[in-house]
């Protein structure tokens, strides 16, 4: 991460509103300004020109305290077109600065500029940001930090230092050509050759000791580390040698704090946990390390990235005798059992000061499979995915195309016509036993379609994994919203029983959640945003390969439940 000064260079504060009233009642607008410009980088003894955010990898760090504004003015200096995406903001009445290319706004083109700007409400915690066009997020990415309110503290001890640990992902190659090529030979990407803390993959790989990520810390001291998962394809497991983390936030929302030594973090998870160092100078080092959780069919990468945890001597108690270094043990590779359960732990905090506000009645239900699937292989060429095919993801069994256009505009101005249809399926077409042998036929079919709500409806999604080309977990990612995970289980879901057990009391409230390798999630949001909102598995192949698809949330009958009109700077296509 750069230096403070830096950081601090990087934004300006303006006061918005400055009241004369009590307390603490003025609001504040944060600039910043993301040139896109292209920069050196040497991992793994490998030099190549990445796509940075004002020449830093990984990009710089937005502050915000909640209730203030956010202005970013984005700079597009380089040849790809790029557009960014404030992960996890619910962006209410806000969506034309959502930023997810061809559904909210057409990208940004070289030597053109988008101003995005919006406020952040009822949030507090970590989320990041990322560009959300093709594959550019695996160098485009950054934290994006909510403080509480001023004179608000957080309901847990005042950490000593807080320190966000970005998870990544490092091709030697240039993920741009690795998409392309998959989905033109229709075989699985190239995986990644590292792992990366803040940018650096560490000493457990070849030609990367100098590029390790260190946590210098005091002993007897808490340390709060804002956890965030930008990498690409996977999810990872965490740890810290010899140190119990103590979770007490997700996704930018407060849950009941627990203590684990090991943490699952999904790509488009964030979460904070708090560090306690032990009382004293333990004469040793601690790798904290990171490696994926998987239980598909395909390659991915098996490596682990490591960081080194240090206690700092002060300069007169240095001891000469030689450090022990301990390594943190990681779960298997395929540690189902270990994921469901982990992620069982989560509840929201749910106190009267941060309710849990979970739908207790249901307007709308809906299934929907989350899985593989193929496409047949173009006449006249060959094809490297499954059976000669290509691999596909759907969603009920449709392979989102994107439009050529923004859906958001389409929609704003009445011109669905030709660009998407509202006919998405509320239930898979064809049931089968999704969990089970899968069926010999895996085509999906492709198309633009989004399912319509009414505003403030109250809606109940169930995600179905399936089994077709290997079952796996998927990190869904819904935008505008956080939802509540009231169910989960393995299997096919049974609407009949599994209701019984949902928990309407204090489900954790999150913006990505991982379905159950083999099985379900039950979710409820009350869609009281309007526009447009793209959910897609947070996999970056996966959703290449359609794994997404969009809801439409009508305007309210109130002025104030209305989407305002785009702004003049919003980019064409
Ligand atoms: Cu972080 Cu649509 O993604």
């Amino acid at each position: 991460m750069g230096s403070p000064v830096a950081a601090a260079a990087a934004f300006l504060f303006l006061f918005c509103a400055l009241s004369l009233l009590p307390n603490f009642a003025f609001c504040m607008t944060r600039h910043y300004k993301f040139n896109i410009v292209s920069l050196n980088v040497t991992r793994l003894c490998h030099t190549k020109s990445i796509i940075s955010v004002n020449g830093r990898f990984p990009g710089p760090r937005l502050i915000a305290r909640e209730g203030d504004r956010v202005v970013v003015k984005v700079v597009n200096h380089v040849a790809n077109n790029v557009s960014f995406h404030w992960h996890g903001v619910r962006q209410l009445r806000s969506g034309w600065f959502d930023g997810p290319a061809y559904i909210t706004q057409c990208p940004i083109q070289t030597g053109q500029t988008y101003t995005y700007n919006f406020t952040i409400t009822g949030q507090r915690g970590t989320l990041l940001w990322h560009a959300h066009i093709s594959w550019l997020r695996a160098t485009l990415y950054g934290p994006l930090i909510i403080l509480p309110k001023r004179n608000e503290s957080y309901p847990f001890k005042k950490p000593y230092k807080e320190v966000p640990i970005l998870f990544g992902e490092w091709w030697n190659a240039d993920p741009e050509a690795v998409i392309a090529q998959a989905l033109q030979t229709g075989a699985g990407p190239n995986v990644s050759d590292a792992y990366t803390i803040n940018g650096l993959p560490g000493p457990l790989y070849n030609c990367s000791s100098k590029d390790t990520f260190k946590l210098n810390v005091k002993p007897g001291k808490t340390y709060m580390l804002r956890l965030i998962n930008a990498a690409m394809n996977d999810e990872l497991f965490f740890s810290i040698a010899n140190h119990t983390l103590t979770i007490v936030e997700a996704d930018a929302v407060y849950i009941k704090p627990f203590k684990t030594d090991v943490v699952l973090i999904t790509p488009g998870q964030t979460t904070n946990v708090l560090l306690q160092t032990k009382p004293y100078y333990p004469n040793a080092y601690f790798l904290m390390t990171a490696r994926p959780y998987f239980t598909g069919l395909g390659t991915f990468d098996n490596s682990t990235v490591a960081g080194i945890l240090k206690y700092e001597h002060p300069p007169n108690q240095y001891s000469n005798t030689k450090k022990k270094l301990f390594k943190p043990t990681l779960p298997p590779v395929n540690a189902t059992a270990f994921v469901a359960n982990f992620t069982k732990k989560f509840r929201s905090l749910g106190n009267a000061k941060f309710p849990a506000k979970v739908p207790q009645k249901v307007d709308k239900r809906f299934l929907f499979t989350v899985g593989l699937g193929s496409n047949p292989c173009p006449n006249n060429t060959t094809c490297q995915g499954p059976n000669g095919s290509k691999f596909s993801a759907a969603v009920n069994n449709i392979s989102f195309a994107l439009p050529t256009t923004a859906l958001l505009q389409s929609y704003f101005f009445g011109k669905a016509s030709g660009v998407y249809t509202t006919d998405f399926p509320t239930n898979p077409l064809n049931p089968f036993n999704y969990t089970g042998t899968p069926p010999n036929n895996t085509m999906v079919s492709n198309g633009t379609r989004a399912v319509m709500l009414p505003f403030n409806a109250s809606v109940e999604l169930v995600l179905q994994g399936t089994s077709i080309l290997g079952a796996e977990s998927h990190p869904l990612h819904l935008h505008g919203y956080n939802f509540f995970i009231v169910g989960q289980g393995f299997g096919n879901y049974d609407s009949t029983n599994d209701p019984a057990n949902f928990n309407l009391v204090d489900p954790v409230e999150r913006n990505t959640a991982g379905v159950p390798s083999g099985g379900w999630l039950a979710l409820r949001f009350l869609a009281d945003n309007p526009g447009v909102w793209f959910m897609h598995c947070h996999f970056d192949v996966h959703t290449s390969w359609g794994l997404r698809m969009a809801w439409i949330v009508l305007d309210g009958s109130q002025p104030n439940q209305k989407l305002p009109p785009p702004p003049s700077d919003l980019p064409q296509c």
